[in-house]
């Protein structure tokens, strides 16, 4: 795993650039990030390119030895562009344009905005495709951060009618695809549907699923012209996009299969405190972050791209962008570094060289302070760098279990939740990290991935069940886990014929004749479990595998497949986790809390998250925290 870091050159004085350069080399990086939010300075004035500088930062870094992936501007167009055709910003849902003034400011569905893209795109690989030092691509930056996925402009309005008469040829067809005869909503002709924005109360989730589906399609095709044109301007060299965390509104796995690798960003500490853990874990993780974020986004993102991937961005010190912005551990910085490697990344760039004294990112940290000091994180990456040539190169085996991961399960709950608490990342996350504290590595895998060959297989939720899907489980011989809802939607998010789970009726024989959803703070408890959030009542000739204390059943099991009829909660996915275990003939290891254990093909990484020592029973040795231990297999 090569280590780099992502730099501004355009945000410093060019006499610091080579001291930067060699400074970075020494450091033990060798990749730098350049250019995505460049625009304003490689083309100053419509049509005028100023090459100059960037050449100059790009010799500079490659004469100290170093490789640069290069980004595509289009994050940030400049504001000559938006004088000139200010309808190329995206539009919210309260119809509010997305003004220029930060970033992002673009919809994906502006033909002008979509040219120009080319455009600058095209000067800049006909510029440095074959230029020796550009080992990567990255196109744009972070599709959809910000909430930019969806936006409900007139171009995006009239390519969404297009995209609709492209899949349902007749308005009939999609009035009864979406049963649009209830409250009177039938379309006489594509050019009357709009956008499912600034309805009285809430649109036909049909109407939603769809225009989810649409702005993913935007997302990927936006990219994929990007990438057709680097790889006829640049053949050989690699393209990638930096992905988010815990983000799902748009088909990661469909961009992932036009890029040569997906990379993600990864800043443990502000996703911790942004997303739903509860507060004794964001307390007990405060500066090393959940042990599991990294590792879950790490094995979602190597089965979005053919198993090539890597961290664009390493967080190395306190963010700015969330609520609190505590400062990792010392440590952290490594052992993220190091989980990185033990998932088979094939770089980690730390995300930034020098804190920004200016601007809106000023209170975020990077490795060196503004002053050119070196921050905290600095020797941690000396640090890992060593660890990295002492182990050698690492690759990936498969692993034994697969998770089961689909956006359009993201899209299909988010658009109609039933409870309040009922989240598909949440419950995919939960999922994942109940395997992964029984010492189980994990490939988290796309519904039409071949399982053949995995020992357990995990659906934590999958509402819309793809053609082939059912018959693929019932054809393994493996433990296969079925979440809640699945089977429970069709295609146009209708309640399946014959009701849920519907197509895996065949792998499972029972009917889901009702659900509800509970209230926060409220349990019903089972043995050794409790039932929160969800649960569905389920006939069924079979008789259930597990129940609650009432006698209600929780669990069913026909053969080698099982159906969760709950929202799980963790004692009863350690349960379930054990009793699959069992099945397949798979070891578990019992890991103390905070410890992580992860294989490559040749190593085993352990991990301790805690905040203090802990004794690990597999190694026969106590972790001090923020530390790590890896020997060969
Ligand atoms: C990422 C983004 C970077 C920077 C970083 C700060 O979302 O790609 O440009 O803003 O966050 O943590």
């Amino acid at each position: 795993m090569k280590l780099g870091c992502c730099y501004y050159p355009e945000h410093w004085p060019e006499a610091i650039w080579a001291d930067d350069a060699r400074r970075m080399r020494d450091m033990g990086l060798s990749l730098v990030r350049i250019g995505e939010f460049a625009w304003s300075r490689i083309e100053p004035e419509p049509g005028r390119y100023d090459w100059g500088w960037l050449d100059r930062a790009i010799e500079t870094l490659a004469g100290a030895g170093l490789k640069v992936i290069l980004g595509t501007p289009t994050a940030t167009p400049p504001k000559w562009l938006v004088e000139r055709m200010p309808d190329m910003v995206a539009i919210d849902a309260s119809g509010r344009p997305r003004g220029f003034g930060s970033r992002r400011h673009y919809c994906f569905s502006h033909e002008g905005y979509r040219a120009e893209c080319r455009r600058i795109v095209t000067a800049l690989a006909e510029r440095y495709g074959r230029h020796p030092a550009i080992a990567m691509w990255q196109t744009d930056n972070e599709y959809g951060c910000h909430d930019t996925v969806l936006s409900f402009s007139d171009a995006a309005a009239c390519a969404f009618r297009g995209w609709l008469a492209a899949r349902y040829g007749t308005p009939q067809a999609l009035n009864a695809a979406w049963g649009n005869v209830f409250w009177s909503m039938e379309y006489r002709s594509f050019a009357e549907v709009d956008p499912p924005h600034r309805t009285v109360t809430e649109a036909n989730p049909a109407h939603w699923l769809d225009y989810r589906r649409f702005a993913s399609d935007q997302v990927a095709r936006f990219n994929r012209e990007q990438v057709e044109i680097l790889r006829a301007l640049s053949p050989g060299v690699d393209i990638t996009h930096n992905f988010m965390g815990f983000f799902a509104e748009f088909d990661h796995h469909a961009v992932g299969r036009d890029i040569d690798l997906a990379t993600w960003d990864s800043y443990p500490l502000g996703f911790l405190e942004q997303f739903w853990f509860a507060k004794e874990e964001k307390a007990a993780y405060l500066r090393q972050g959940h042990p599991d974020i990294a590792a879950f986004h790490h094995d979602l993102y190597r089965g979005c791209s053919g198993g090539r991937w890597g961290v664009m961005e390493q967080q190395p010190g306190p963010v700015n962008w969330a609520r609190f912005n505590p400062a990792p551990l010392p440590g952290m910085v490594a052992l993220w570094t190091l989980e990185a490697c033990a998932h088979g990344a094939e770089l980690t760039s730390y995300f930034r060289w020098r804190q920004a004294p200016f601007a809106q990112e000023q209170m975020h940290a990077g490795l060196l302070r503004p002053d050119s000091s070196e921050a905290e994180a600095t020797p941690e990456v000396r640090t890992a760098a060593a660890v990295l040539a002492d182990i050698g190169p690492q690759t990936t085996a498969r692993a034994p279990v697969a998770l089961v991961f689909a956006y359009e399960a993201a899209w299909a709950i988010g658009i109609q939740p039933q409870g309040a608490s009922f989240r598909y990342l949440e419950l995919a996350f939960e999922a994942y990290s109940a395997l992964r504290q029984r010492g189980l590595d994990i490939d988290i895998v796309a519904p039409d991935a071949d399982l053949a060959a995995y020992r357990m297989v995990v659906v934590p939720s999958l509402p819309i069940i793809p053609d082939g899907f059912a018959e693929k489980l019932a054809a393994l011989a493996c433990p296969v886990l079925l979440g809640p809802r699945s089977g429970s939607k069709t295609e146009s998010f209708r309640i399946p014929e014959g009701l849920a789970p519907g197509a895996l009726r065949d792998a499972i024989p029972l009917t889901v004749t009702r659900v509800e959803s509970l209230r926060e703070g409220i349990a019903e408890p089972g043995d050794g479990f409790a039932v929160t959030r969800w649960r569905e009542d389920v006939a069924s000739d079979l008789a259930p595998e597990l129940t609650d204390a009432a006698g209600r059943g929780v669990v069913w099991r026909h053969g080698h497949i099982r159906y969760c009829a709950v929202w799980p909660d963790r004692a009863l996915l350690r349960l379930l986790v054990a009793r699959m275990a069992a099945e397949a003939g798979l070891d578990l290891i019992d890991l103390p809390e905070g410890i992580r254990l992860r294989r490559s093909a040749s190593h085993a990484f352990t991990f301790n998250y805690a905040a203090q020592p802990v004794f690990v029973p597999h190694l026969g040795e106590t972790l001090a925290p923020a530390s790590w231990h890896i020997a060969p297999r």
